[in-house]
């Protein structure tokens, strides 16, 4: 049996804190159910914003030559997605945002080429957000969620929830939290499972 493949896409520009210790805590979640993780740290890569060239409207490919390119095929070759991002101005990193829009060059072969963007081998193909912000305010995740929803249909991933945390600000706090890292591992154990 192949092992289910798990992107984890860390979309914070600190290392280590918050929602990286989440993406971890799930990470080992899924290795203990047999998958084989990937880990991509955004902050470390050259992923330019969306020009909206148009470009890809011929081709479905991107025009801007930088890390996009290999992160699309790691993307619509996965069996499982996380994406984690803190939330930054109510909505998800820049970081998160450049690659998520740097997608339309998927969305084109999806919707004008009417093409198939999963090249997994045809199993389903299920993802998970995770993501913090400091406040405490009702309807803090509202806008990312909507914003990862879209990026996950167009990537023919289903949405399977989100592990959410409000309140987390410091560098050490979600490690207060009293259930978050526990929460990660099973949400981990379960997305690597079936
Ligand atoms: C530029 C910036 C914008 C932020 N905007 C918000 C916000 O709109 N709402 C909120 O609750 N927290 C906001 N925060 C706080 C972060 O979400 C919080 O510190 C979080 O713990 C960072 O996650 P990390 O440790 O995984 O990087 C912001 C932080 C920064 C640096």
């Amino acid at each position: 049996m192949p092992r289910t493949k798990l992107l984890a896409i860390a979309g914070s520009p600190r290392r280590g804190v918050n929602t990286d210790l989440l993406l971890q805590e799930l990470s080992r979640g899924a290795e203990s159910e047999g998958a084989e993780v990937k880990t991509i740290l955004l902050n470390e890569l050259a992923i330019a914003p969306c020009r909206h060239c148009d470009c890809c409207l011929e081709t479905g490919r991107c025009a801007i030559e930088d890390d996009m390119q290999w992160l699309h095929s790691e993307l619509r070759g996965t069996d499982r997605l996380v994406l984690a991002s803190p939330i930054f101005f109510m909505g998800v990193t820049a970081q998160t945002k450049a690659m998520i829009d740097r997608c339309q060059a998927l969305w084109v072969l999806k919707y004008v080429l009417k093409l198939p963007i999963a090249t997994n081998g045809g199993g389903e193909r299920r993802g998970l957000f995770i993501s913090v912000g400091g406040r405490r305010v009702a309807n803090l995740f509202q806008p990312a969620i909507a914003t990862v929803k879209s990026f996950f249909k167009t990537l023919d991933v289903t949405y399977a929830g989100a592990l959410l945390f409000h309140g987390i600000e410091g560098k050490g706090a979600i490690l207060e939290h009293p259930t978050a890292l526990r929460e990660a591992f099973l949400a981990g154990q379960r997305l690597a499972q079936d």
